[in-house]
């Protein structure tokens, strides 16, 4: 019988426990990202002429091919799945320079773009491309 209370209480704690680990995670997967890039690159064109081509996308959907124009703000939304294998990369071309990069990646960005209305931010700028979490401070994260 003593040995039945000692297994018991544990099981117990895990029960009452892992309800709780489950709601953390599950969470995470409800959470619908805001992914935005924003063209703040110089241009010698006149402003009605996109000077920035941008063709996103995931495993299993294609945003298609966006040329932007000066400052427009391009937006999607996403979700992370359960396997948090959720992946958007994007090819950016401006005046002859191309560059790859992760627009939007669970593990890498479930927690940091929850800061600021749960928004990952990207800058495309003369000397790269620039990533802010709280749409104040800005870093370089793929230099073109
Ligand atoms: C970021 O801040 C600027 C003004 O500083 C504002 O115009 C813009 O809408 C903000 N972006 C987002 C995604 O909230």
């Amino acid at each position: 019988m003593a040995n039945l209370k000692e297994l018991f209480l544990p099981m117990l704690a895990l029960c009452i426990m892992c309800p709780l680990a489950f709601a953390i995670d599950e969470d995470l997967l409800v959470v619908e990202y805001h992914i935005h890039i924003i063209n703040d690159l110089p241009s010698d064109l006149p402003p009605n002429i996109p000077a920035l081509s941008l063709h996103c996308k995931s495993k299993d959907k294609d945003l298609g091919e966006k040329n932007m124009l000066e400052h427009q703000d391009y937006t999607w939304d996403s979700r992370i799945n359960l396997l948090r294998t959720t992946l958007f990369f994007c090819n950016a071309r401006w005046e002859g320079k191309q560059r790859y990069f992760e627009a939007f990646k669970a593990t890498r960005d479930e927690h940091r773009c929850r800061v600021y209305h749960n928004s990952c931010l990207w800058s495309m700028r003369h000397d790269g491309i620039y990533f802010s979490n709280d749409n104040s401070s800005w870093t370089n994260e793929y230099p073109w």
